[in-house]
């Protein structure tokens, strides 16, 4: 057995997740829904863990990591004496060794948030064990370097979350909706 593994991610219309090493927005709500998200579980005794690459870890204020009430698995060639003290956040080497991770602590946790980036979400799409997606569409073009891979939708079936908002979102400016693509039986 292996905890779930889902995608959390935020897109504009030109598929940008990112721009200059940091989030081409900013928003505050929507900060929010990615914290309650990746750090709620169904039991109280088990937590999440976070995937991301070298550059996303780097992307977050010194202070604000490790992600807090979440265990925090970094992806990097660097030998780990390249990170410092890492308070608790685990280095890996691949994304196997990730998801090797996840399996040896099955008991602890219930779900894998993969956050990103380009190449981690690339990994985990092609991934078997993908259970979900959760995309937050911007609707905007937005300038940016750093992109989602194209989802095949015909692998994926949108589907209903109660803990996610259905109603179109707007703040700073930008309008965005919450959407959850699971991964059809099939694929
Ligand atoms: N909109 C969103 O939801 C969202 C989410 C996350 C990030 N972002 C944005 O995306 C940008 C960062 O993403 P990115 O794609 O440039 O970089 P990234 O995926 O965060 O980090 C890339 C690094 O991760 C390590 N890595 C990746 N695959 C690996 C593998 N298979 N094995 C070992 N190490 C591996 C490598 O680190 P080493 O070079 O150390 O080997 C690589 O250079 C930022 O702008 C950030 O703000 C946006």
């Amino acid at each position: 057995m292996s905890p779930k593994m889902n995608i959390i991610v935020a897109a504009c219309e030109n598929n940008g997740i990112g721009k200059n090493g940091e989030l081409p927005w900013k928003l505050r709500e929507e900060m929010k829904y990615f914290s309650r998200m990746t750090k709620t579980t169904s039991d109280p005794k088990k937590k999440n863990m976070v995937v991301m690459g070298r550059k996303t870890w780097e992307s977050i204020p010194f202070k604000f990591r490790p992600l807090p009430g979440r265990l925090n698995v970094v992806l990097s060639s660097q030998p780990k004496e390249y990170f410092g003290d890492t308070n608790g956040s685990i280095i890996c080497q691949s994304f196997e060794a990730a998801l090797e991770e996840a399996r040896s602590q099955d008991d602890k946790l219930e779900t894998v948030w993969v956050i990103g980036g380009s190449s981690l979400y690339e990994m985990a799409l092609t991934s078997e064990e993908l259970h979900r997606v959760y995309l937050t569409r911007i609707l905007a073009t937005i300038e940016c370097d750093t992109f989602l891979p194209p989802l095949d939708l015909e692998k994926f079936k949108l589907v209903h979350d109660p803990a996610v908002p259905q109603d179109l979102q707007e703040e700073s400016g930008l309008r965005y909706r919450y959407e959850v693509y699971e991964k059809s039986k099939d694929c």
